[in-house]
């Protein structure tokens, strides 16, 4: 404890990691009045924030603490504590640092993109403890910790009536409607975040899909595809990736003066939150072919000498011509789709978890402050709610949209297909579509090959409910 000044008591919630994230996200708290206690590891970062703080008139509501005793003390209690450090390791050491000097009762709130198991480990291990846990998903970027995320709570009840007024306050709004909500025990917020993550996977690669026949398909510079996707920011695609994208398509290289997709280079990155979710869906048998193409593609990207060395071999594509129209409602049919199986993985998930996940719930803070947040996840969470346990895809309003724009989403599949354009993400909802319409499926050839083989026996059309029938193969 410092002996010159004294700070006890004189905040109302805490922050530990002032990376970009956290540094948002303490500005944001600070300005909806709340006095916020800060602390940074590397102490210079502290006196570049509290400079910022002072910069946008916010500093009063902000206690920076030398260390991490000093910042304990300087919360009023029961304590808050939001950790904004980079997932993993850094969070249990951060955890283990601080316990010591907690008391019963206090919460400890991982904001970070932590892996769901760890959370479920952590609110045990807390609850032993004596102290809390919340697990916190939070989406938007910088931009959005500082002018609003969307934010998906898991943990005890105690947790988050604790934290509730705090985060209400600075989250995004659709209309009045704070897009934070407490979703269910341990590590629910965190994976609806990891799912949160797989859907944002796909609906970027489905886009970027689009933009590769634009430009490689119908030779329109970026300019050209800005515009279009500006117009169709404007129509039932409406939504944060979709502005993004015409907002980057139009910028150009201060450097080269070339557009700025041209100079950037095609290798997609990752931190590993979309591959958790495939791995996730893959256990539980819950599929997700569009996020599963979106994942596979950004491996691919990576491939990029294999790739050189493929067109050399195989050629390049041809050209195709697809009316606009067509390229538009093959992006809404697919997003329909590529957010219905991110849903059916959620409500397969809550059910084996026990969580009692609010599905409607979810889409409703999906509707601002994240980064999948669009127009059509109003009429979502309406669905959801009238046909609880029904895929979305299936929906009324849903069925009826894919029945109108599926013919678009397919003749682009097969023209991209036909020139030889890769379209993965929007081939595997077209898939997803056409095998969930398909009432006599083949998995009846499947079931004899298994049975030929290894004897594994299957069920009959005309004996239902009995098991373990065999075929006629062979000499066993
Ligand atoms: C968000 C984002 C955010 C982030 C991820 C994705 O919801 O605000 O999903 O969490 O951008 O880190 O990153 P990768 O593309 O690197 O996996």
């Amino acid at each position: 404890m410092s002996a010159t000044r004294d700070i006890r008591d004189t905040a109302e919630i805490g922050l530990i990691g002032l990376g970009t994230m956290g540094a948002m996200l303490a500005l944001n708290i600070a300005e909806t009045g709340h006095r916020i206690a800060v602390f940074n590891r590397t102490a210079s970062r502290i006196d570049a924030f509290m400079t910022e703080a002072v910069a946008e008139d916010l500093a009063r509501n902000i206690v920076p603490a030398r260390d991490l005793p000093e910042l304990v003390a300087a919360i009023a209690r029961p304590r808050r504590i939001l950790l904004m450090v980079p997932a993993g390791r850094p969070v249990d050491d951060q955890i283990a640092a601080l316990r010591p000097l907690l008391d019963e009762g206090d919460v400890i709130v991982d904001a970070g993109n932590s892996d769901w198991q760890d959370t479920n480990r952590r609110a045990s291990e807390a609850e032993a403890a004596g102290t809390l846990h919340l697990g916190l998903g939070v989406s938007g970027g910088a931009e959005g910790a500082r002018s609003g995320p969307s934010m998906m709570a898991g943990g005890s009840e105690r947790a988050w009536t604790l934290l509730q007024p705090v985060l209400e306050l600075a989250a995004a709004r659709f209309g009045q409607d704070p897009c934070v909500a407490h979703l269910g025990p341990g590590g629910a917020g965190h994976y609806v975040k990891m799912v949160h993550n797989g859907i944002e996977y796909a609906d970027m690669q489905m886009i970027a899909e689009v933009y590769g026949l634009m430009r490689d398909g119908m030779g329109q510079g970026a300019d050209s595809i800005a515009r279009t996707f500006a117009r169709w920011n404007e129509g039932p695609l409406a939504s944060y990736v979709v502005e993004i994208t015409a907002e980057v398509a139009a910028a150009t290289d201060p450097d080269t003066r070339q557009p700025m997709l041209d100079v950037i280079a095609d290798r997609a990155g990752q931190k590993g939150t979309g591959r958790w979710t495939v791995i996730d869906a893959q256990r539980r048998a819950a599929p997700l072919p569009a996020v599963e193409a979106a994942v596979t593609a950004r491996v691919l990207s990576g491939e990029d000498e294999a790739r050189g060395r493929g067109a050399e071999i195989f050629g390049t594509a041809e050209p195709l011509d697809l009316p606009e129209a067509d390229l538009e409602g093959a992006l809404i049919a697919a997003k329909i789709l590529a957010y219905s199986q991110g849903f059916t993985l959620l409500a397969v998930a809550g059910e084996e978890e026990g969580w009692a996940l609010p599905l409607p719930r979810v889409a409703e803070i999906w509707r601002a402050g994240c980064i999948i947040r669009s127009a059509m996840l109003d009429d979502m969470a309406t669905a959801l709610r009238d046909a609880p346990g029904e895929r979305l895809a299936f929906a009324p309003r849903f069925a009826g949209l894919l029945r109108s724009h599926a013919p678009a989403l397919r003749r682009t599949v097969a023209a991209a297909s036909l020139a030889g354009h890769p379209v993965p993400a929007l081939a595997a909802s077209l898939g997803y579509l056409d095998t969930l319409r398909q009432a006599r499926g083949t998995a009846n050839l499947i079931q004899a090959q298994r049975d030929r083989f290894g004897a594994h026996g299957f069920e009959r059309i005309d004996r239902p409910g009995e098991t373990g029938f065999h075929g006629p193969w062979g000499a066993d």
